[in-house]
């Protein structure tokens, strides 16, 4: 169950809720009326309280206290929301988030949040995808005593002028939005006896369905037959068979622009023969974590409907170490025509995605996005919360740096480096598929450069933020959604 979000009628100290919370910027402690009628509410304390309590406003810093009675409300949280370098939008967004999953551990049921005078529709919009993300878990496999009580029931949202029709619509895509990230966190988070390729594929048909989108299903023969020859040798070691997945959703009217978005779909990802160590493999049922975005993506076009054509690619497979697998050594051919000679069958994410840019390029579009969970490399550059992202064309990289900005969600650009390219040349084949050590994350980017052709491309390597090791202002532990807000961010910037 979702909350419910309503707007509040009248002044935020009528509203009945267990919870009422209030960002705060930082440093700013104190100096917004909404703020001073709180404060006054409880005899001034709240001010001390907060200071003693050393809350200065940093983003993910939260202050609690009961309002001794004195309110509607049981008790009041403070949320920071960081300094002003942060968009307003992604600052609301993490408010929501924030409080409504410290209200949710707190066992409440019903939350005001005092929004700040003037709100505009877009961060409105962010506060109601906010209060989504935050009440979100994953609980499906909790039993008995483990199994989830209470959760909040209703948001209410305080100090919006009036009830619009444009609040109300913002309200509601913020919603869907919302749910389009749970949707991709779910898939993360599904372990991978459930979260098979063939599963994969099921889910990604039935939400083309509940759209009517086009979809295209390739089984292991249909992948051969096809001619994705890496896609298939990735996959081969698996009693769990490969698919490819194509997504067509085209607008009514007449399409400003052609995308698509591609997306590494691992559905576990064992290294193959060049096994991984034990120590956090697990983590490996997270490696379609960039096929669960391009989902999430899908699902978001449903409800917004954006004047622009859009595709969706999902390469699925599992890695696996078996008398049929894929070898160090081996020669494949690929979609594109190039052969390509296996060194480490670890390194199979590339692998996959080269077919799936050749068949996205073939679809002439205005410019490929793909998302993988593709380099350990790209942590060792940019830590566990920023993706990389590369791309030739320095258009699109302001419009996907804007994007990942209004999204609140952390990405870099790395260079394409012509000078690594001959890390790539076999003495077999027309390619080799990994490099050495360093500049992995670009050794990577710059085989996958070879699939593209002449389209516009982005290549985004989200193997660090797409799973958090704790709760991070509208990311949960576990499956964050990441990057699913940024890339409806650059979409919507299109149409
Ligand atoms: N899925 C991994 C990358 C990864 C590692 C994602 C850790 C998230 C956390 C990818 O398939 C992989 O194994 N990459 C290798 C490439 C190497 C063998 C060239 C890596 O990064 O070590
Ligand atoms: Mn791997
Ligand atoms: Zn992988």
């Amino acid at each position: 169950m979702i909350p419910h979000i309503l707007i509040g009628k009248g002044v935020l100290e009528r509203q009945k809720a267990d919870f009422v919370a209030l960002p705060i910027a930082m440093g700013t402690l104190g100096t917004d009326p909404q703020f001073d009628r709180l404060n006054q509410a409880v005899d001034g304390e709240l001010r001390a309280l907060a200071q003693q309590a050393e809350f200065a406003g940093r983003a993910d810093q939260v202050f609690e206290c009961t309002t001794l009675g004195r309110l509607p409300q049981q008790r009041i949280l403070l949320v920071g929301t960081g300094t002003d370098d942060a968009r307003e939008e992604a600052r609301m967004r993490n408010f929501a988030a924030v409080a409504v999953r410290h209200g949710a551990n707190s066992g409440a049921l019903r939350l005001a949040l005092a929004l700040p005078p003037k709100l505009a529709v877009e961060q409105l919009r962010a506060v109601a995808e906010g209060v989504i993300l935050g009440a979100y878990r994953f609980t499906k496999y909790l039993t008995s005593e483990r199994s989830p009580k209470r959760q909040i029931e209703t948001v209410i949202l305080c100090g919006l002028p009036k009830e619009t029709v444009s609040a109300k619509r913002a309200i509601e895509v913020g919603q869907k939005i919302g749910q389009a990230v749970t949707l991709c966190r779910d898939a993360v988070n599904e372990p991978s006896n459930v979260m098979t390729p063939e599963r994969f594929a099921h889910t990604a048909s039935n939400i083309a369905r509940r759209h009517g989108f086009r979809a295209k299903v390739l089984d292991a023969r249909g992948i051969d037959r096809a001619g994705m020859a890496l896609l298939s040798a990735v996959g081969r070691g698996s009693r769990n068979e490969p698919r490819f997945v194509h997504l067509t959703y085209v607008p009514k009217s007449r399409p400003k622009k052609k995308i698509v978005f591609l997306g590494k779909g691992l559905t576990f990802d064992s290294g193959g023969l060049c096994i991984k160590p034990a120590a956090g493999m697990d983590e490996m049922k997270s490696d379609m974590a960039g096929a669960a975005a391009v989902l999430g993506v899908m699902d978001a076009i449903g409800a917004l409907t954006p004047p622009v054509e859009v595709h969706g690619l999902f390469v699925l497979a599992e890695n696996m170490p078996d008398g049929n697998a894929y070898r160090p050594g081996d020669v494949f051919g690929s979609l594109d025509g190039k052969t390509v000679e296996i060194i480490n069958t670890d390194a199979e994410g590339r692998l996959a995605l080269a077919d799936g840019l050749a068949y996205a390029s073939k679809l002439r579009p205005d410019v490929i996005i793909d998302a993988a969970t593709l380099t350990g490399a790209s942590m060792v550059a940019l830590g566990k919360s920023c993706s990389a992202y590369f791309t030739a064309d320095e258009g699109w990289s302001s419009r996907f740096k804007l994007a990942a900005q209004m999204a609140g969600e952390s990405f870099w650009q790395m260079p394409l480096l012509a000078e690594l390219r001959d890390q790539l040349k076999s003495d077999v084949a027309d390619l080799k598929h990994t490099g050495d050590r360093f500049g992995g994350a670009i050794t990577a980017a710059m085989f996958l450069k070879e699939f593209v052709g002449d389209a516009p491309w982005i290549h985004c390597d989200i193997a660090g933020p797409v799973l958090a090791d704790r709760p991070k202002n509208m990311y949960p532990k576990g499956a964050t959604g990441h990057p699913v807000l940024t890339f409806i961010r650059l979409l919507e910037a299109l149409g």
